[in-house]
């Protein structure tokens, strides 16, 4: 559904989509950016995923949270804000907020999803919490203006959770915790939730689960380019596969094509002959080891690394301190 009146942002937005549509889609393999899974439906189906008892993430996340929040807050300077990168519907937030026991002067929330942006806001402001800003964003631009509007006194918190950092290759993830340490000041903190490797079953019905729900979700891709950019792909005529790549340590993401067909994009000037069996690689979502999260942030300039391990789910939260200049 479009909305009627369309604002300059919505424009240059839809432009934006328009151009890294046709230019991931031109590449071999053909690829979608998965940033584009969160409109207002995947959102909600993203929600649903977290739910379903074979994707542990949120789960092991949220009780990890719910545990170790006083800890994860202990050394910081007060008054503490926090920042959330890719806050989704506020739900971890909200668990952390409570557990933690304290009152935050700032809390500022980034996504690009406005459904998201409001869900979470909505949830918030329903257990109390004041002083929220809210960030229609991209994570670069979030940090900015997160670094921009935080307040003077205090250290401030970045929350990067739900292994959400798994969507990027280990180099780009890598410059992502550099920028994020470069707009934090020395005793400010960022808070890192990753998905650790496990046995191969596990991770396949994680992300192809037995109701459907993450095929859905990735389909879901299709059907907004066809509403928003004018494209005619049949839904229908379109698989979705997940395999685990062992030496890359992720799960690729596809959409196979079932039969030799064309699509037409009119808003991205494209026009696509996919073969029979041909795939667009829609999310890659990267597994860690514990150790290898420790480097990462050291790499990226962070100094003091704590972590904490759910054996069970097999997840990591770990909490990176920027030291001094
Ligand atoms: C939101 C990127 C962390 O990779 O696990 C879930 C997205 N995709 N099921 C993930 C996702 C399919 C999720 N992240």
């Amino acid at each position: 559904m479009q909305p009627q009146v369309l604002t300059r942002d919505d424009e240059e937005r839809r432009a934006a989509f328009a151009a890294d549509i046709a230019e991931a889609l031109c590449r071999r393999p053909r690829q979608i950016p998965s940033e584009y899974l969160y409109d207002e439906l995947g959102s909600a189906l993203f929600e649903a995923i977290c739910r379903l008892p074979w994707y542990r993430i949120t789960r092991a996340e949220l009780s990890l949270l719910a545990r170790h929040a006083r800890d994860i807050f202990r050394p910081l300077v007060r008054p503490v804000s926090v920042a959330e990168l890719g806050c989704g519907s506020g739900e971890k937030l909200a668990v952390l907020v409570s557990a933690a026991g304290e009152r935050f002067h700032q809390v500022q929330l980034v996504d690009i999803s406005p459904a998201a942006l409001d869900m979470a806001r909505y949830r918030l402001q329903a257990i109390g919490i004041r002083g929220i800003v809210a960030h229609h964003a991209t994570y670069e631009q979030g940090l900015i203006r997160a670094a921009q509007q935080r307040p003077r006194q205090g250290s401030l918190v970045v929350l990067f959770l739900g292994s959400n950092i798994g969507n990027f290759a280990p180099p780009v993830a890598r410059d992502l915790l550099a920028h994020i340490r470069r707009s934090l000041r020395p005793g400010d903190a960022l808070l890192l939730g990753t998905d650790l490797v496990k046995p191969e079953r596990e991770l396949l019905l994680a992300y192809d689960d037995p109701l459907d729900v993450t095929a859905a979700f990735n389909r879901n891709l299709l059907r907004r380019i066809n509403d928003e950019l004018g494209g005619n792909f049949d839904l229908e005529s379109f698989t979705h596969r997940a395999t685990w790549n062992a030496a890359a340590r992720r799960v690729e993401v596809h959409l196979v094509s079932a039969r030799a067909q064309r699509v037409t994009i009119p808003a991205a000037q494209l026009d696509l002959d996919l073969g029979k069996g041909e795939s667009i690689w829609t999310e890659s979502s990267h597994k860690y080891e514990p150790g290898q999260v420790l480097e990462q942030g050291l790499a990226a300039g962070f100094s003091g690394g704590e972590q904490w391990i759910d054996q069970d789910a097999k997840f990591a939260l770990t909490r990176f301190t920027a030291g001094g200049p």
